[in-house]
């Protein structure tokens, strides 16, 4: 292998820019150049790249999101524009691609390995529902930020007595939500892999007032239910007025937390090093501490399913 092609593509994720380093040191500490790609699968359509040398790399590592730029792409959906994408690959020389990104853009790296090219994925996604990697990319930073602003609200809460609903990100995940709920000591957490009753979410707010407990933290799953939609249940069931905070995008900014700069570095040097042996249409990830490269088919036909006994400690500690 002479030429490897990146792209970061999907919601960018913090320790992208860390990776997108260490691919770059470990590909000219072995003699290959590094194609970069502008905002993931358009700028292979569009034949946007430059060599990325490592003083491309310099000043990076403490970046949030990714200095490659990131996009959703629907043309890449398609066959033409998947035709277009490899004959850019063709031209470019490269014999090998690295995408960085989240399931659906695991799904577009496949169809490059299906026709030919190898392919190497490395998770980045602040939701971590990727299977084969016990974390991904910007998860940590991630829960990191939403934990930050959950304790300034308990701050306020706490002050005026009252009830917040925080609805963080996760369309199909609620491994945010939960994990966030616990770091937080939060009375709930509303994900979408449970049903969740809010009659019960309800009564244990109206026993915690009873106990005086002064004020009440709700953690929701955007994609369980919005924190309005929860707010307007709990006011009508059990008559508890509540704040509503919608984190939005700023979970997914900021500089890198030391974990993910560490998952990027040998996430992205194990991507290089299943390239130059011969490796193909594989995903890398953090496995109990150890990398393992898992099949791109296996990772997108399983559902990352988090340790049910989470759930039960959120359940417990919110009691
Ligand atoms: P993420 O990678 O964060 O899950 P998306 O699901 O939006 O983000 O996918 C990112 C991009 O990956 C899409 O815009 C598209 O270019 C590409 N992609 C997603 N699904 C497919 C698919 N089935 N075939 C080809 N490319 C896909
Ligand atoms: O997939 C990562 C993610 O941050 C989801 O949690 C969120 O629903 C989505 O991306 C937001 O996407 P966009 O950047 O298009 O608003």
């Amino acid at each position: 292998m002479k030429k490897i092609a990146l792209l970061t593509s999907g919601g960018d994720a913090p320790g992208m820019n860390p990776c997108i380093r260490a691919i770059v040191h470990e590909a000219e500490e072995r003699g290959i150049e590094v194609v970069a790609f502008r905002r993931g699968f358009s700028g292979l359509l569009d034949n946007d790249c430059f060599i990325m040398k490592r003083p491309d790399t310099s000043g990076i590592i403490q970046r949030g999101g990714t200095i490659l730029l990131s996009s959703r792409c629907e043309d890449f959906k398609y066959e033409d524009g998947q035709k277009e994408g490899i004959k850019n690959l063709f031209a470019n020389e490269c014999d090998g691609l690295i995408v960085i990104g989240g399931d659906g853009s695991l799904r577009g790296a496949q169809t490059i390995s299906d026709r030919g090219v190898a392919v190497v994925g490395v998770p980045g996604s602040i939701d971590n529902d990727i299977y084969g990697t016990d974390m991904a990319l910007g998860v940590d930073t991630a829960l990191n930020n939403i934990v930050r602003v959950i304790d300034m609200i308990k701050d306020t809460a706490s002050s005026h007595e009252r009830t917040f609903i925080i609805e963080v990100m996760g369309r199909g995940s609620g491994y945010l939500a939960l994990v966030s709920a616990i770091a937080t000591g939060s009375e709930a957490a509303i994900i979408p892999e449970v049903p969740f009753d809010m009659d019960k979410i309800a009564a244990r707010l109206l026993q915690r007032f009873q106990r005086k407990a002064n004020s009440n933290i709700i953690v929701v799953a955007e994609g369980a239910a919005t924190a309005y939609q929860v707010g307007r249940q709990l006011s009508k069931i059990a008559g508890i007025s509540s704040k509503v905070t919608v984190l939005g995008h700023l979970q997914r900014g900021g500089s890198p937390s030391t974990y993910d700069r560490v998952l990027g570095a040998r996430l992205g040097s194990a991507a290089i090093c299943q390239l130059l042996s011969g490796k193909s249409n594989c995903m890398v990830g953090m496995v109990k501490g150890e990398i393992a490269a898992t099949p791109i088919d296996i990772v997108l036909k399983n559902k990352r399913v988090f340790d049910e006994r989470l759930i039960q400690l959120a359940e417990t500690l919110g009691n």
